[in-house]
């Protein structure tokens, strides 16, 4: 269905700016009836049952997830395992409320199938997305696949006082969400990305995973990273009993662009592929198979996906590469894994 309808739908969202198109898609799912869910099931398919997966003992149904980011405040939350999804991360959400920056702050690059964004993190706060997830699960209407929450810094938190922050989000969303993911790499909260020193996370790790009680917790790591601090960071994880690691978020680097647009922001899709790819391989290698790793950045095909899989990935997300395929991506790519 969407394979034939997306071609369609695509140039009229692609003739609005891309926030616009964004929030208008968001807010068409979040209170689209129930029926539409049940034809995109039928449509995209749930991913088969030999794809099924364990990671940090959270049951996959499949391993293609929902990079975070696109639903921020989890309004779609029932809508995402109809397109196949085999998990699903919502956020980045903060402690406090917030705007975000001045629009315009998101920019699709067609030509190089990618988005730069600087949102800084727009969201209305972990204590109302605790109140979405509660009301799914007290409703009985919460999904078959693992939902995470991804949690990040309020803006006006000072980084001093940042893992309060953190602590704050995940004493709130402790036993609603499946799994947290840590986010100290988003490059659009000035200060967010020095946190991802080593001796700053060994401080500020322990008591989010305390706050966590045994919830899986992941580290989001960016691609901006030398090669040794992505593996101290993945080696420090370990150490304090983190669930796992996802690389990679955006990248502030411009010099892969065919033409640079000259926004500021982070760089997803096509163009991040390489770097993204590099950073994986690095905390794969750093994990030794002693730590699941999650890759993210760049995929846009099956084949891609299936590349980081035998890599040694865990599972993979997807977010720029649902943008520019349309919603049939995920279940294709996952019918093309399991006819493998
Ligand atoms: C518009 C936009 C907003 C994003 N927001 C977040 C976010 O809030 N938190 C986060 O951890 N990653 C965020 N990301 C990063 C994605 O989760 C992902 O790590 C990155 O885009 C690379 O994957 P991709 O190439 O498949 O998009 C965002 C990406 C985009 C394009």
């Amino acid at each position: 269905m969407f394979d034939l309808t997306y071609p369609v739908v695509r140039p009229i969202l692609f003739s609005m700016d891309a926030e616009r198109a964004h929030e208008f898609a968001l807010n068409t799912l979040s209170i689209a009836p129930r029926w539409w869910a049940g034809i995109a099931s039928i449509t995209s398919g749930k991913p088969h049952a030999s794809l099924a997966r364990e990671v940090a003992g959270l049951k996959l149904a499949g391993p293609v997830g929902l990079a975070a980011g696109l639903d921020k405040d989890g309004i779609a939350i029932p809508f995402w395992p109809s397109l196949g999804f085999g998990f699903i991360e919502m956020g980045t959400v903060t402690a406090h409320a917030q705007a975000g920056n001045p629009k315009p702050r998101m920019f699709r690059l067609v030509d190089e199938g990618a988005i730069i964004n600087r949102m800084g993190f727009n969201n209305h706060g972990s204590e109302d997305l605790a109140k979405r997830l509660r009301v799914l699960r007290e409703d009985g209407h919460w999904p078959t696949v693992p939902v995470g929450v991804n949690i990040g810094k309020s803006k006006i938190t000072p980084l001093d006082e940042a893992t309060e922050d953190y602590v704050t989000s995940t004493v709130r969303l402790q036993g609603l969400a499946d799994y947290f993911t840590v986010n100290v790499s988003s490059p659009n909260t000035p200060g967010l990305r020095s946190l991802q020193d080593r001796d700053v996370l060994a401080d500020m790790l322990p008591p989010i995973l305390e706050a966590a009680k045994g919830t899986p917790v992941f580290l989001k790591l960016a691609p901006d990273l030398a090669d040794e601090g992505v593996a101290d960071l993945v080696h420090l994880a370990r150490e304090v009993g983190m669930s796992g690691i996802i690389a990679s978020n955006t990248t502030i680097r411009r010099d892969m662009l065919q033409l640079d647009p000259n926004e500021g922001g982070g760089l997803s899709g096509r163009p991040l592929k390489p770097l993204a790819r590099h950073c994986i391989q690095v905390a794969l290698d750093a994990a030794s198979g002693k730590l699941p790793v999650i890759g993210v950045g760049g995929i846009h095909t099956a084949e891609q996906a299936r590349e980081l899989l035998d890599a040694g990935c865990a599972a993979v997300q997807v977010y720029t590469g649902f943008i520019y395929k349309g919603p049939g991506l995920i279940g294709r790519i996952h019918r093309e894994l399991a006819a493998r």
